[in-house]
């Protein structure tokens, strides 16, 4: 897409999630703990076209950049975004997500005796089957929805 026919404004310095499947931008800023009270400058682009998905969503978060377990974690619900860290307005890093053993963090389990969902909760752990994701303490699975089991920090 040419310039003159930027959506969203480039940012100077921050973290553009971009190639984000179509749908999913809500629960991406989930992910990163992003809703109104956040305070942070963020664009989001939703069903945007794109010449590799059809249409994407595209999430720009400024002044921050992302740790591994978000990236971890958005690689499941949008397997082929690409994260650009961007430092005075050039791409200075440019990653493909890659969908990891084991996600840590981010995702709460459903089950509510759960070792991890207690009052003095230890931080979830998961590993990453083919067809979803299963509690490292509690073998819970979770197939579908795994947006559904986004902590709300
Ligand atoms: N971007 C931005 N602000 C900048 C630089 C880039 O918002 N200062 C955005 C671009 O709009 C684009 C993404 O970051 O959505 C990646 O930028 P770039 O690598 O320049 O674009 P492409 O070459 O089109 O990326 P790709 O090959 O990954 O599709
Ligand atoms: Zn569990």
């Amino acid at each position: 897409m040419s310039d003159h026919e930027l959506r969203v404004s480039k940012i100077r310095d921050g973290t553009v999630i971009d190639h984000i499947a179509a749908g999913q931008a809500l629960n991406v800023l989930a992910i990163l703990g992003i809703d109104a009270d956040s305070g942070e400058t963020v664009s989001v682009g939703m069903r945007v076209p794109s010449d590799r998905l059809g249409t994407k969503d595209i999430v720009k978060v400024e002044g921050r950049e992302l740790s591994q377990d978000e990236v971890d974690v958005i690689s499941l619900i949008a397997p082929a975004a690409t994260i650009n860290i961007v430092r005075e307005f050039d791409v200075a890093e440019k990653h493909r997500v890659e969908r990891p053993a084991e996600v840590a963090g981010v995702l709460s389990c459903p089950n509510r005796r759960c070792i991890t969902t207690e009052d003095e909760p230890v931080e979830s752990r998961f590993d990453v089957l083919d067809d979803g994701i299963r509690c490292q303490y509690c073998g819970t699975i979770v197939r579908e929805g795994i947006a559904d089991h986004i902590d709300v920090r």
